[in-house]
């Protein structure tokens, strides 16, 4: 009975409403009818009355705290009745005794299902169609376990980190190792990450990546650093620490680290709040954890950067407030510079930076603590930004790339997230500044930790184990 769930060949669908878009919050309420009869077998009722508030994959029911219980006699309650002060409308005119035993028995088990879906069930083909256009994947590498950046060189080489500690670059389906990298805690969300090469790397051969780095005298302790290297021959050489976000932590995860050059000479490093709210996203004095930084291409602090500390001094900060941001990217159209970030059970997010703003997180979110209890109950506040987007339940967001160039002409424009959690690549619509409109593209892939836009006009995916691979989309007729 899998196929009602998870249609085979039907590799993408449009995001109903598991995501809200800014301005467009909460559920849009339907007009269910007095008299409506309903529609043949559980299925299809729920793709009628249902998937639109609840997502086509009940998307809204996966990792639910069900908030009026989940056995078969709740659910059914819940349908008959609905919860109107809530957005949930009654169905008691809609659907029979029968029909509604039969809805709720249809989601209880669908949930079930989904879950081993998401781990076993692989897609078949390398063809997937969009809404609007059709690819075919083309590995270009394959055994790198967890790519998690990758920067593309100008003789069509393509370097990747890979998270346990080593650098590769791939060349005609090739890779080979790179020597030089530094030791990193490769432990929970830590290890080698992102990587990006000098804006001139053509004349000087440098290269930048973030890891994860220990304390020289602790080993309990790590942060999120930044290396500058030369690439040459035999490997890497000049090595030199240019950023380290202070203060050191004892967990293992939320260390951001994306890094983006603007084109102005700067390079933005994102930073994880390292699962400390309490401490550190709100600080903006003599800590660095929950913010994007903007230093120059040697490690310095820019003069006109926007957040100074007590004492006065310029800091590196450009941004506080974020909780885990892995998805970093200019806006080739705005110039301006988007992000996404992990929130907690639901409330990732897209933003778009603003030196020198305030985030929110954990003062507002459209998220809950995982074990359900309530981080807060604001989404917004007077001096935060509010998101452009964020998702409900979370898609856990890595990488993001701009749809430039003419080879993807229904995208063009539209700005890419990878998500960890449900395995696919997000396709997100804009009309200047606001997403209008979301896809699901290459579903069940594995998870995406990394897109990018190649040099050649080509989309690059990178994908984590077990179906580690680097797939170029390459558009089909
Ligand atoms: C207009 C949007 C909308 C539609 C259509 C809709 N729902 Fe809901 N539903 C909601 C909202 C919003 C809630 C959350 C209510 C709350 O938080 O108390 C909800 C809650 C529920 C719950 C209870 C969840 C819990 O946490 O206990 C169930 C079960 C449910 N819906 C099933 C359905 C089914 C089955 C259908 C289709 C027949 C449906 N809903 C159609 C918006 C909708």
């Amino acid at each position: 009975m899998k196929s009602y769930l998870f249609l085979p060949g039907a590799f993408l669908a449009v995001v109903t409403t598991v995501c809200s878009i800014k301005q467009n919050k909460g559920y849009t309420a339907t007009d269910t009818g007095s008299t409506t009869t309903a529609i043949a077998g559980p299925a299809e009722n729920y793709a009628t009355y249902c998937a639109g508030c609840h997502g086509e994959k009940m998307n809204a029911f996966v990792d639910r705290d069900w908030k009026h219980g989940s056995t078969l006699k709740d659910l059914m309650k819940s349908i008959k009745t609905g919860w109107p002060d809530d957005g949930m409308p009654a169905f008691a005119k809609t659907f029979s005794d029968k029909e509604t035993e039969e809805l709720a028995e249809y989601i209880l088990t669908g949930i079930k299902e989904r879950k081993e879906y998401d781990f076993n069930d692989r897609p078949t083909s390398d063809i997937f169609k969009s809404e609007s256009m059709t690819v075919k994947l083309e590995p270009v590498a394959t055994g790198i376990d967890v790519p998690w950046g990758m920067a593309f060189l100008p003789d069509r080489g393509i370097l990747v980190t890979e998270r346990g500690g080593k650098l590769y670059k791939v060349f005609n389906k090739q890779k080979q190792e790179i020597k030089g990298v530094p030791a990193v805690v490769a432990e929970g969300q830590g290890g080698l990450l992102d990587i990006a090469l000098h804006p001139d790397f053509a004349n000087n051969q440098l290269i930048y990546f973030s890891y994860s780095k220990p304390h020289p005298d602790n080993k309990r302790l790590a942060t999120t650093a930044v290396m500058r290297a030369k690439l040459g021959r035999g490997g890497l050489s000049e090595q030199q620490i240019i950023f380290e976000a202070l203060p050191y932590a004892p967990t293992r995860h939320h260390y951001g680290s994306r890094l983006v050059f603007d084109g102005k000479g700067h390079l933005f490093v994102s930073v994880g709040e390292r699962g400390n709210e309490k401490e550190n996203p709100q600080n903006t004095n003599n800590n660095q954890l929950g913010k994007i930084h903007r230093i120059n291409d040697d490690g310095s602090i820019p003069a006109d950067n926007p957040i100074k500390d007590k004492s006065g001094k310029v800091t590196s900060l450009y941004t506080y407030g974020n909780r885990n941001p892995q998805g970093l990217a200019l806006n080739p159209f705005t110039g301006e510079l988007w992000e996404n970030e992990h929130g907690p059970r639901g409330g990732d997010e897209i933003n778009i930076m603003q030196p020198g703003k305030n985030y929110g997180w954990p003062l507002t979110s459209y998220g809950i603590n995982y074990d359900g209890t309530t981080i807060t109950d604001k989404t917004t506040a007077q001096g935060i930004i509010d998101p452009q987007l964020y998702w409900i339940p979370s898609i856990g967001p890595s990488g993001m790339a701009f749809v430039t160039g003419h080879k993807y002409k229904p995208w063009k424009g539209a700005v890419l997230s990878g998500s960890l959690r449900f395995q696919y690549l997000n396709l997100s619509y804009l009309d200047g500044n606001k997403i209008t409109k979301e896809e699901k593209l290459l579903k069940n892939i594995g998870r995406v930790r990394d897109v990018r836009m190649g040099p050649d006009g080509y989309i690059y995916v990178a994908v984590e184990k077990p179906a580690a691979a680097i797939y170029k989309l390459i558009p089909v007729e």
